[in-house]
């Protein structure tokens, strides 16, 4: 027997085995528990266009869910889009209980929990709503903001060097910090880096196996953004394991500095599914998104070493004095072979 709260903590675990598969659809995680508490089906929205991660519990219990409570990580949908309506699904099942960690704020699919209690369902909103709305940040940020989900991730020395004084940067993290970053690279939609980072090191942007170097099948978009197209046809990025998108201002208009606009870039992107970003640098592009305020989440590999001099893993972000600096909260502080890597949200600027 489980209690609510632990189903939705199981929910919840459940639902991250979605992460970087499901856009432009959100992670959600289902489980179905008996009237006497037992669990009889859990599911996971495993991919957009498959199976909601209800309609898995469902098929999972079959007639054992008569009765039962559905624990939800996102408000069971209401509309039919490539799948039927979940609401429904659940109330043609006989499920008596629908406890939900957090609302659906998107217009379309909204409207489930009135569907449900409409049904003489009982339905409970906001168990573990903190817990479920982190696991699926990228998606709600994406569709509240109508821009995808951005996190800036970097290498660097404890000094905050990400390269040494004569341009060597390879490498100044571990093999078990790289292998990490691909592991990121994994959940995201797209990975966008500058025209001068693919100038400098002809980085391929892909997801791998850094131990055999094959390539995950899944690929994310790879952006660079470019105001003029001076990418060489040559790069790396252009190769065929990944679709790759150069953003140039003639696509995309100059922003103030006369450069690839880059609140058209990020709007553009929504456009196309992403609903999770990643920028890779380097630190002119990344500055200039920082200082657009259009950074949500910042990742960084921080290496035990000092290099003194050498390139800063970030430049201008306009922040002139110390009253106006970017402030982040750490959410999490982990030690990844012998560096660290953490993690920290900011808040978004005021328009
Ligand atoms: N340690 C790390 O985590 C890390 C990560 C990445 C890179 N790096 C290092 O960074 C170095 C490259 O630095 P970088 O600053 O030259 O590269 P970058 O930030 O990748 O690229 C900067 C270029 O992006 C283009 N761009 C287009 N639109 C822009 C906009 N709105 N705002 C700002 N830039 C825009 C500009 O070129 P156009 O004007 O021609 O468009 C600009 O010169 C390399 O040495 C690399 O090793 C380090």
């Amino acid at each position: 027997m489980v209690t609510e709260h632990e189903a939705m903590g199981r929910a919840i675990a459940l639902a991250a085995r979605g992460l970087g598969t499901t856009s432009p659809n959100p992670v959600v995680g289902c489980l179905l528990l008996s009237p006497e508490g037992e669990v009889v089906g859990e599911g996971f929205h495993a991919y957009a266009g498959g199976p909601h991660a209800e309609i898995v519990a469902l098929a999972q219990a079959g007639r054992l869910a008569k009765g039962g409570t559905a624990v939800v990580t996102l408000e069971p949908c209401n509309h039919t889009g490539r799948t039927g309506p979940c609401s429904q699904a659940l109330i043609d099942a006989g499920i008596e209980r629908v406890v939900i960690a957090v609302d659906d704020p998107t217009t379309v699919a909204a409207g489930g929990s009135d569907t449900l209690r409409r049904a003489g369902v009982e339905v409970e909103t906001g168990v573990l709503r903190a817990e479920a709305e982190a696991g699926n940040i990228a998606w709600l940020t994406a569709v509240r903001r109508g821009r995808p989900h951005l996190t800036w991730k970097f290498a660097a020395t404890l000094d905050g060097r990400s390269a040494a004084a004569d341009g060597t940067s390879q490498w100044i993290t571990s093999p078990a910090a790289r292998t990490d970053v691909h592991g990121l690279r994994g959940t995201v939609d797209a990975i966008i880096a500058g025209v001068g980072t693919v100038v400098a090191d002809d980085p391929q942007l892909t997801v791998r196996n850094l131990r055999d170097g094959t390539c995950a099948i899944r690929q994310p978009l790879r952006v660079v953004v470019d105001s003029s197209g001076r990418t060489p046809e040559t790069a790396r990025v252009r190769d065929a394991t990944a679709p790759t998108w150069i953003a140039t201002t003639a696509e995309l208009g100059a922003g103030p500095d006369g450069r690839t606009d880059l609140s058209a870039l990020l709007t553009s992107l929504y456009a196309r599914g992403v609903r999770a970003a990643l920028l890779e640098g380097g630190p002119t592009l990344a500055g200039a998104f920082l200082a657009a305020g259009l950074v949500d989440r910042v990742i960084g590999y921080i290496a035990p070493k000092l290099l003194g001099s050498g390139k800063s893993a970030l430049v201008d972000a306009g922040v002139g004095t110390i009253a106006d600096a970017i402030e982040l909260e750490i959410t999490d502080l982990t030690q990844i072979g012998p560096d660290l890597r953490f993690t920290a949200s900011l808040r978004p600027k005021e328009a």
